[in-house]
């Protein structure tokens, strides 16, 4: 079961991996053959900690019985059948029990595959929205430096990741950015959100004053930004940025991808950080990642005034083949049944204390530039090694994986953010192995 099943044994080379460094995985291969709990593990049967819930989506732990089992279920019953003009009673359910859990004021959802989607779709329903009520004028997207909303051309126009536009031209146009949040001189090894920095909210009004307001459609930012390097938001940001969207008839779209299901200790950031977005894109934690699906959330008055407002026929010309997919249904089904029976938001909250004070452990360690945490997540960034930016963090990141441990890195970042199920012991041995990592590789 866990050798590598291809026609050409041990061959590595079709698979075009993703985010990759193609040349030296396949030099010398990283591989997970099985998961469960907390825990990854190795073909010859080695144990890794799960320090990252895989890609931040893992969130109840790997293997949950409950998920595979309803999965199994439901691709016996009916493996697929279409949304476009047809539905099925799971997409229905699945629905009803994402909607169930959102903060007041959004009730209505839409189903994607992936974050990526779900950002294109949120983006797309913001545009349509302004159209429905007579402002098409309004067709500026506003994103923010650093902010990630994965690899679509929506995503990624309006996401600030340099290294993730270089190689792709010219991105949609009518995008403009808001400057990112990282104020490192002011809030090094801040606990939680950052003191400084409301005050770059403002710089919308900068946009709009530029632009004119009738003519910006959406602001889109992550919460708390986790791909980038972990960018937690400063006190009083968001709300000053839901003020000026709200004075200006902006939508606000939280990317939810990262935040959402539990990973902040409340069922979505938006409740944690006490804003509310006109529309919220989430993924990842949904389905456990078990199988593929991510969702956009809007309210109702937005559902209304695209539906209602359309001529007779299709009201939004936007979907995906398996948007509400069966199979990605009952996991999602499943998944929240989990969250509400385990309280696994609750028990992320529980763990807080104990997690703000592992990381920081870290802080002014040698080579340790700065600590960030908020909910389970961490981020320990590290003075790059002179002339190689992100080498000393990759280093960090192969080290800790011969330990038994899966951490995540972005440049010179460690990114931690376990599955919510995480204990104790599981959070010691995190640190014991980072640290001796970070001990053991050159500066
Ligand atoms: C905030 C955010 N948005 C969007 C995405 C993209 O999700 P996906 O990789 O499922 O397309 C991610 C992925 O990490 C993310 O963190």
């Amino acid at each position: 079961m866990n050798e590598i099943r291809t026609s050409r044994p041990n061959d590595l080379d079709a698979f075009w991996m993703p985010f990759t460094d193609n040349r030296s995985f396949k030099a010398n291969p990283r591989l997970l053959a099985r998961a469960e709990g907390m825990h990854y593990y190795t073909p010859e049967g080695r144990e890794i900690l799960d320090g990252t819930a895989g890609l931040w989506c893992c969130n109840a732990g790997h293997g949950r019985t409950q998920i595979t089992e309803a999965i199994q279920r439901q691709a016996a019953i009916m493996d697929f059948a279409p949304t476009f003009q047809m539905g099925h009673p799971i997409a229905f359910e699945a629905a009803a029990r994402v909607a169930d859990m959102l903060p007041e004021g959004l009730s209505r959802v839409f189903f994607t595959n992936s974050g990526s989607e779900s950002a294109d779709t949120a983006l797309k329903i913001a545009l349509a929205y302004h159209k429905a009520r007579g402002q098409a004028q309004r067709v500026r997207l506003v994103g923010r430096e650093r902010g990630y909303h994965g690899v679509g051309f929506g995503g990624m126009s309006v996401g600030g990741i340099g290294g993730n536009r270089k190689q792709f031209g010219a991105m949609l146009p009518y995008v403009d950015h808001l400057p990112h949040t990282h104020l490192p001189d002011r809030n090094r090894f801040s606990h939680g959100q950052p003191e400084h920095g409301a005050e770059l909210a403002d710089t919308l009004e900068n946009l709009v004053a530029l632009h004119g307001a009738d003519t910006i459609a959406a602001v889109m930012v992550e919460p708390v930004a986790g791909s980038t390097g972990v960018l937690v938001p400063p006190v009083g940001y968001l709300q000053r940025l839901r003020e000026i969207c709200t004075k200006h008839g902006i939508l606000l779209i939280f990317d939810e991808v990262i935040t959402g299901f539990g990973r902040l200790g409340t069922n979505f950031g938006a409740e944690r950080l006490g804003v509310t977005p006109d529309i919220m894109t989430m993924a990842k934690g949904l389905t456990n990642a078990a199988v593929p699906m991510g969702a956009v959330a809007t309210s109702d008055e937005i559902f209304r005034t695209v539906v209602e407002g359309a001529p007779n026929g299709i009201e939004l010309f936007h979907g995906y083949t398996y948007s509400g997919h069966p199979l990605a249904a009952a996991a999602a089904v499943a998944t929240l049944d989990l969250h509400r029976e385990e309280d696994l938001p609750g028990r992320a909250m529980a763990m807080l204390p104990r997690w703000a004070e592992a990381v920081h452990g870290f802080d002014r360690a040698a080579g340790v530039v700065d600590v960030r945490d908020f909910g389970l997540i961490a981020g320990i960034e590290l003075e790059p090694r002179p002339g190689a930016p992100g080498a000393r963090a990759m280093d960090v990141f192969r080290r800790c994986f011969e330990d038994g441990l899966l951490v995540r890195v972005t440049g010179d970042i460690v990114a931690l953010s376990p599955p919510l199920i995480v204990e104790d012991r599981h959070v010691e041995r995190i640190v014991e192995v980072l640290d001796g990592a970070i001990r053991a590789v050159p500066a």
